[in-house]
């Protein structure tokens, strides 16, 4: 499962190529199409393809951080409706069902990634 360099040079290359319209650059299950595309719809111009935040001025959501322990189905969702103080609220952008179908996505993503939960470190 040692794919990151790979994945990491065809993100690189791909968001080079296309950084003004991110495009999902993995392939995911049909059951994660639906939130694959509303996440490259909405989210990615800020957060990067595949959510990698790369030269994006939004944080990388496939990492660590945003792991189920450290960081919710609900606190995505919350994030999501009201966004941050750095994020705008997406509510008016998106359905109840497309949110849900977004986290079901970054969860895939996250997993397929090879993310683990690390240590309680940071609170
Ligand atoms: C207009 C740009 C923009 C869009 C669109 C956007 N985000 Fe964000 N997002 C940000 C920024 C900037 C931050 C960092 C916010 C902060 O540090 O307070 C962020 C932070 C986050 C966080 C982490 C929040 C935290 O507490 O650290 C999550 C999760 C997130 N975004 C998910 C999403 C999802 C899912 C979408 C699509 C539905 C989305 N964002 C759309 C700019 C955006």
């Amino acid at each position: 499962m040692k794919f990151y360099p790979l994945v990491f040079l065809t993100t690189a290359a791909l968001l080079s190529i296309t950084s003004c319209a991110p495009k999902p650059t993995l392939e995911v299950p049909e059951a994660y199409k639906k939130g694959q595309n509303a996440f490259h719809k909405i989210c990615s111009n800020c957060h990067g393809s595949d959510g990698m935040g790369k030269q994006t001025q939004a944080p990388k959501l496939i990492d660590e951080e945003f792991l189920a322990p450290n960081y919710t189905d609900d606190d995505i969702r919350e994030t999501i409706l009201n966004g941050t103080n750095k994020m705008p609220p997406q509510k008016k952008n998106l359905t109840t069902e497309e949110i849900t179908e977004i986290i079901k996505y970054l969860r895939y993503s996250q997993n397929a990634a090879g993310l683990e939960p690390e240590e309680e470190e940071e609170g």
